[in-house]
């Protein structure tokens, strides 16, 4: 149950439910030594932003012990970050506690392999088949 908080951090950073969203650039300005001018749409994805090596080293690995486990981007940044954050969190801490304290046993079936919706925008699986 300890491990539930860092388990739900690295989900979110390296599964991000939004894959990304549009913006447009409001003046003219720089990202990353590229020049954009104002009224340039963007698509900013948080789910290669979570997986950037120079942020979180091995970044396909699920690793707990991260010291910047929080630091993703799966509820955004900044004017509009997600309001809805931590009611997110504590939904997710009640669901797993629940359902460990239910099925001490749950694991993956033996042989599932996941596979994920067909979305732009969504990042979910299309089934989870677990075991007890
Ligand atoms: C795991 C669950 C959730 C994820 C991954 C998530 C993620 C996000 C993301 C990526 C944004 C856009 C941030 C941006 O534009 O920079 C957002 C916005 C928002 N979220 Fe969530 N969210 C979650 C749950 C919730 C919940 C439970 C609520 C409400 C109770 C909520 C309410 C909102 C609202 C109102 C906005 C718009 C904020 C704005 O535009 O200023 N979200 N969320």
């Amino acid at each position: 149950m300890k491990t539930i908080p860092k388990a739900t951090e690295e989900a979110l950073r390296r599964d991000a439910p939004h894959r990304g969203l549009f913006r447009i650039t409001t003046r003219d300005t720089e990202l990353g030594g590229t020049a954009l001018p104002a009224g340039a749409p963007l698509l900013l994805l948080f789910g290669s932003g979570n997986r950037d090596e120079s942020r979180f080293p091995k970044p396909d690995q699920v690793d707990l012990d991260r010291p910047n486990v929080r630091d993703h981007l799966a509820f955004g940044r900044g004017l509009h970050v997600c309001p809805g954050a931590p009611m997110a969190r504590a939904e997710i801490r009640v669901a797993l506690e629940t359902l460990f304290h239910r099925l001490p046993d749950v694991r993956l079936t033996d042989g599932f392999e996941p596979t994920y919706i067909a979305s732009f925008f969504f990042r979910g699986l299309e089934s989870l088949q677990v075991s007890w």
